[in-house]
């Protein structure tokens, strides 16, 4: 296509997600039994440890948000464009009551620290060792600012999606801390203005310009479903995954480079440049999500060497996307792992998120016999890859990955085999 035409008429992104999406109601609430029950040790534990803190346990809840994986679908949330998540058997819990009168009043078990704030004052706290009271302090900001009356309260706050490993545990946390005021306060806005409230949260009290991806798969997820998500109008679909043919393998590099922060902000600037050149150009063009690889491929001139790079991920991305979902439906997963495979190429050549421990990951992942695909998951430069893995061979790749990565960097990685769960709940305790 050249000049002048509209890029959508052929951007090949079908209108997407009708059919399915639109026989399911958008906010429905996911069922609590979709998620695994809280073991009564734990339940015993946190029970025990908050009467020792606040007193007594009247009145004492417990909201819980998932950590996510993303199959499929890198890069592509902050330009509108498709991702395709689900939700892990790895959660952050809230275990809260309402304190009416008093400050907010958290202990973080994970942190060792507590964290105290008055709901008419809402500050950062840039003095604690983890960001979590941000998260929390920036959605309780949000929702009043969306004209909800909050209650104080207090309470426990523990996690066990690893930190920093690309899993999504803030976004856990911000939906957690919400459903929790939400709950104390009875407030319930939609879920989706939830998942846009926490997003907010990150990028403009937290200060971090992630995309909507991470919060909407927490609050929307289904069990034993992935979610494929249209990210600029929030449609959504739920695309059930055969558990009896294969596992989602996740492999923890157990490294962070500090880059992440940094480089994800320029992404996402240089995703922004390329849609407004590309845009001067043929017109019609908001985000990325609204160019095809054929309209980028006559229109290279107008971009750079690096910014091309970039479109070059972004739109091969939400079209191995769409088609992934397409794989899925047909069960043709061999084709699902080849998707994956080219995701991570292009993340690694083209966006340049991958690092040499994820490559290093990803190579012995597909020297073993049963690994359908394998990637990079995440923001990038350090945390976990993604693999699908045939079921048979799961544990054999779990062991061989394990001692290979370990002999070759000296470093003990973490490897899960995570079924999917569903979204934020709050429960009695
Ligand atoms: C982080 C962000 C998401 C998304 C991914 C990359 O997890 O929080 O919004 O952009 O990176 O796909």
């Amino acid at each position: 296509m050249g000049r002048g035409q509209d890029a959508r008429a052929t951007a090949g992104q079908r209108p997407a997600l009708q059919g399915h999406a639109a026989m399911m109601d958008p906010d429905r609430q996911s069922d609590a039994s979709e998620g695994a029950a809280l073991d009564s040790e734990t339940v015993g534990k946190f029970v025990a440890k908050f009467e020792e803190n606040f007193g007594g346990r009247e009145g004492l809840r417990c909201a819980r948000a998932p950590g996510r994986v993303n199959l499929i679908g890198e890069h592509t949330d902050y330009s509108g464009g498709f991702v395709m998540p689900m939700a892990v058997d790895r959660e952050v819990r809230l275990f809260f009551r309402p304190a009416p009168g008093g400050p907010v009043r958290l202990w973080s078990e994970n942190y060792g620290e507590w964290d105290e704030f008055d709901l008419d004052d809402i500050q950062r706290n840039d003095s604690a060792s983890g960001a979590w009271p941000n998260y929390v302090r920036g959605v309780a900001l949000m929702l009043q600012e969306t004209g909800c009356e909050l209650c104080p309260i207090e309470g426990i706050i523990h996690g066990d999606v690893p930190i920093g490993a690309g899993l999504s545990s803030s976004a856990a946390v911000e939906v957690a801390a919400a459903k929790a005021f939400c709950a104390a306060a009875n407030c319930e806005p939609d879920m989706r203005e939830l998942a846009l409230l926490c997003q907010r949260a990150e990028n403009e009290f937290v200060g971090v310009n992630c995309g909507i991806m991470d919060q909407f798969v927490s609050i929307h997820a289904s069990a034993e479903c992935a979610l494929l998500l249209d990210c600029r109008s929030l449609e959504h679909e739920l695309l059930p995954l055969d558990t009896s043919a294969f596992r989602v393998v996740v492999c923890n590099t157990m490294v962070h480079h500090e880059l992440a922060g940094s480089a994800y902000n320029e992404r996402r600037a240089q995703c922004e440049d390329a849609a407004r050149r590309l845009n001067e150009r043929i017109g019609g063009v908001e985000q990325l999500r609204d160019v095809s690889p054929d309209v980028l491929a006559d229109n290279a001139d107008v971009l750079d060497e690096v910014t091309l790079k970039r479109a070059r991920h972004v739109v091969g991305e939400n079209a191995r996307t769409l088609q992934a979902a397409e794989a899925l439906k047909a069960g043709d997963h061999a084709q699902f792992g080849r998707l994956m495979d080219e995701s991570h190429e292009s993340l690694r050549r083209d966006y340049e998120v991958s690092c040499e421990e994820l490559d290093l990951m990803v190579e012995l992942a597909r020297r073993q016999p049963g690994v359908l695909g394998a990637r990079l998951v995440g923001a990038g430069f350090g945390g976990c890859t993604v693999n699908l893995v045939r079921r048979q061979h799961a544990d054999g790749v779990v062991r061989s990955v394990k001692a290979a990565y370990r002999e070759e960097t000296g470093i003990e990685p973490e490897i899960y085999q995570f079924v999917a769960v569903g979204g934020a709940r709050v429960g009695t305790c």
